[in-house]
């Protein structure tokens, strides 16, 4: 028998209730990141990336500013229909201004090729946009401090998806002190963007044998792309 409008609602509910509980099970908040103003704005008013690179500018809003090379901000098609987000530049990045140049960055590459793309379509970018001192885990100061760039980025490239490379970019977007291997392979909400967690590829450098699950996550996002 055919389901009532009322019947229907109900079951879309229940399934956004389940979803949301499934999250706050996994220690994901709702982000309290807040999306920057103006992004029910239409698009031609929003900001675009080059607007968001020159409100940079040479930024020294925090200490990572005196030990970086040059800012790394972001790499690709402005208006991707997926962004992958890593953690901060190494120092093939900070010496390239590039992100994802090094050993990582060359298997992310490989990783993107693999999924039938070429990483002139996607867009690269990481958390924080200066080499933290010896490749250090970033600092929840530095993170906020540059988080509002990251949004605006995203909000200027508007992707379909986003996938989360590693624990810090993964727990900055999503809020969350879960551990990336209890996170990864699930979609998430973020602003209306499904979110995909994986490892990083630095971790697979280390761990080889984790490939495979990487393989697993991309196979699942690009089932998702392709049905979008
Ligand atoms: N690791 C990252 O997270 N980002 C880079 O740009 C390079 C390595």
């Amino acid at each position: 028998m055919e389901k009532s409008p009322r019947e229907e609602l109900r079951e879309i509910v229940g399934q956004i209730r389940g979803h949301l509980e499934a999250q706050r099970d996994l220690g994901v908040e709702v982000a309290d990141l807040r999306w920057p103003a103006g992004a029910t704005a239409s698009p031609a008013s929003l900001p675009t990336l080059d607007h968001v690179r020159e409100e940079l500018g040479d930024c020294t809003r925090c200490k990572l500013h005196s030990t970086r090379t040059q800012i790394v901000f972001g790499v690709g098609n402005p208006k991707a229909d997926l962004v992958f987000v890593g953690e901060a530049p190494g120092a093939d990045e900070d010496a390239q201004g590039e992100p994802f140049v090094g050993r990582a960055g060359q298997l992310l590459t490989k990783i993107i090729e693999a999924m039938g793309m070429r990483r002139e379509d996607v867009y690269i970018c990481n958390i924080l946009k200066c080499r933290p001192p010896n490749n250090r885990p970033p600092e929840a100061d530095e993170i906020l401090a540059c988080q509002p760039f990251l949004l605006k980025q995203l909000q200027a490239i508007g992707p379909k998806f986003i996938c989360a490379l590693g624990g810090p970019s993964t727990q900055t977007l999503l809020q969350t002190k879960e551990a990336i291997s209890r996170l990864r392979g699930k979609f998430f909400d973020f602003h209306g963007i499904p979110l995909l967690p994986t490892f990083h590829p630095a971790y697979l450098l280390r761990n080889p044998s984790e490939k495979k699950t990487v393989w697993e996550d991309m196979k699942l996002l690009m089932q998702r792309m392709r049905q979008s």
